[in-house]
């Protein structure tokens, strides 16, 4: 035994010593599931074989029947890849049903496993709840609660049909200029070592087998967190400005310290059961993950005994290095890839990777082991048991974006709050205050409140959600009939009030959208807070952010400050700490910086410390 190998176990054992895997014994291994599956496999034509390794996204279907003649064993609906007939539940349903019967009709049967980006609740259908993205669910650091919340997403994923959710994130971010910071849970590897299990243990539930459950997908593996900052000339514009670029980049680190602080998230969730993980489309000291052998079959493989397989992350293979896309498939599929999200061109994708296979450039026993991986995962899951229905549950609609539900994610959205500042005591308010002001262009913006990753790729500011409850409609709900509640964007109207409420922060990005080296807070969200201090009362300063902001214009303006992340639909869980219903519980999950620091990446030598990880007030 390797001595890599040796510490993997030793610290997966310490983590089921630590009670982090208890009330469930280590799932049974997937090698149960061989027998029928190399049955199967058996029966396959290498085109069908090839098929299963084939992920198109769903909008670039050039026709249904593709299913069939390309054999294909799953599909996706990556970023804005929606139905044609609306986000809703029942469109959402429609399509993967009829996606479904057709892979249902083919010759081997083999349903389609299908796979969505639901990584903050089932954030693409308009009436799911949506919880708190990861960075707020670090502060609260209740694993027991994310694995609840993994549950409710599980359950509302399943509602519509699909079976597979691209989650956790178990990225580890380092510097907080990156546009996906907020899907990290922490820049602490324990953080995201113990609720990335805990999400994957919600997600897959008590069983794969368990018709509620999805497939888990941990990523992006490995690094991703760590990639180093650069600026870049727009390849197609060299005419235009370089831009600052932290996303898809190389993380130039060793491999001890990629093991201490990368890998983390997947020593708690490989022996936990997750049977899926997307390779990066980061590059590890030069070298692009997505044909990284050494990670994906040496590390991943070989030392941590990963059974299930591994999912290209969306055109990630035409990254690699190669001139062709045929000789960027045979890299990838010979570094260990399984199933290649190809997302468009699934025809070249399959010809070229049958090609490679008569030409021996990839070896036919890689295609078969390929294969084996994702037919034992479609084995443990029940796709293949004749007695249940593949089709969706629709008798799941009933608690689709219910009550419960939302109080769960009401409960997330109270604990993850952390209380930066409150001088004199001004949280929490009461109930029957004359007058509350609540302004800033976030008090009453769901898009804002729930960020990147909510119904559109890159989220939406405005309306975009039906359900859940803003700031100011859940101060509206929870003060006293005697209270009035008053509102203006931009501060005005404060005067007179008993106190002030400004909501303010990020709008909606995701991936490399949001890519930032300037942090501060937008000069609009500065004036709101001026606007009303200027009136002689106490202002409470709520942010919405993917990650830490510059906050020194406001934080000796402001009275008291809450830093809120990306909640979520459920406001109500903000008014239940305003008011006091909850204490603040919520505990920094990354290290927030100071105005002056030279530089916003925490190690870098000008870096200077505001509130360090861990800060939380308490009332
Ligand atoms: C992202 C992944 C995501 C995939 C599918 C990519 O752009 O990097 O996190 O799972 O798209 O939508």
């Amino acid at each position: 035994m390797s001595k890599n190998r040796r510490q993997f176990l030793t610290e997966s054992l310490a983590l089921l010593a630590a009670g982090r895997l208890s009330g469930q014994a280590r799932p049974a291994s997937l090698r149960a599931f061989d027998r029928p599956a190399r049955a199967l496999l058996a029966q396959m034509t290498l085109d069908e074989k090839i098929g299963q390794m084939t992920q198109p996204d769903q909008m670039f279907l050039k026709s249904i029947d593709d299913i069939d003649t390309y054999h294909l064993g799953s599909l996706l609906s990556g970023g804005d890849s929606d139905p044609k007939a609306g986000n809703g539940l029942i469109a959402w349903t429609d399509l993967y049903d009829l996606y479904q019967s057709r892979a249902l009709k083919t010759r081997l049967k083999i349903p389609l496993l299908y796979g969505i980006d639901a990584v903050h609740g089932h954030n693409n259908v308009l009436g799911a709840v949506i919880f708190p993205h990861n960075i707020g669910l670090g502060c609260a650091r209740d694993a027991g609660l994310v694995e609840r919340a993994a549950q409710i997403t599980a359950t509302e994923v399943r509602a519509s049909g699909p079976q597979w959710a691209f989650a956790p994130c178990v990225a580890v971010p380092q510097d907080i200029r990156w546009g996906r910071t907020y899907e990290g849970f922490s820049e602490d590897p324990r953080v995201v070592r113990e609720l990335g299990l805990a999400a994957v243990r919600g997600l897959q539930k008590d069983s794969l087998g368990n018709p509620q459950a999805v497939l888990a997908c941990s990523k992006h593996f490995a690094g991703d967190g760590g990639t180093t900052a650069k600026m870049v000339v727009p390849p197609d514009h060299p005419d235009r400005p370089a831009q600052f670029k932290l996303d898809q980049g190389d993380t130039q680190i060793d491999e001890a310290t990629l093991r201490r602080i990368h890998l983390q998230g997947y020593m708690s969730t490989v022996p936990a059961g997750v049977r899926s993980i997307m390779p990066s489309y980061s590059s590890w000291n030069g070298v692009k993950c997505s044909g990284n052998h050494h990670l994906l079959t040496e590390i991943l493989k070989k030392e941590m005994g990963f059974e299930g397989f591994l999912i290209s992350d969306y055109a990630a293979v035409n990254q690699l290095p190669e001139k062709t896309y045929k000789e960027q498939i045979a890299h990838s599929i010979n570094a260990g890839m399984d199933m290649v999200m190809v997302p468009e061109k699934y025809v070249e994708f399959f010809t070229f990777l049958g090609e490679l296979v008569h030409a021996k450039s990839v070896p036919l026993a890689r295609i078969d082991d390929a294969v084996l991986r994702i037919l034992r995962v479609k084995l443990a899951m029940g796709l293949m048991d004749a007695s249940r229905s593949q089709l969706a549950d629709r008798g799941l609609h009933r608690s689709f974006g219910s009550a419960e539900h939302r109080a769960v994610a009401r409960e997330c959205v109270r604990k993850s709050l952390v209380l930066l500042k409150n001088d004199g005591r001004t949280l929490p308010l009461s109930k029957g205050a004359a007058r509350i002001h609540v302004a800033g262009k976030s008090a009453d913006n769901i898009g804002n409140q729930c960020g990147g990753w909510t119904v559109k790729w890159q989220g939406q500011t405005g309306p975009v959600v039906p359900g859940g409850t803003t700031v100011l409609a859940a101060v509206k709900k929870a003060v006293s009939s005697a209270t009035q509640v008053t509102t203006s964007a931009d501060g005005s109207g404060a005067a007179g009030a008993t106190l002030g409420i400004a909501v303010v922060g990020e709008t909606p990005y995701a991936e490399f959208m949001g890519d930032r080296q300037d942090l501060r807070l937008a000069p609009e969200d500065v004036a709101v807070i001026e606007t009303m201090k200027s009136t002689g009362i106490p202002v409470v300063v709520i942010l919405f952010s993917g990650r830490p902001l510059v906050i020194d214009a406001i934080l000796p303006r402001a009275d008291a400050v809450v830093a809120a992340f990306l909640p979520g639909t459920e406001g109500d869980g903000i008014a239940d700490v305003l008011f006091g219903d909850a204490a603040p519980a919520g505990k920094l999950s990354f290290t927030w910086p100071r105005g002056d620091s030279s530089s916003l990446h925490r190690g870098d030598a000008g870096y200077k410390t505001l509130f360090p990880l861990g800060f939380g007030l308490g009332y």
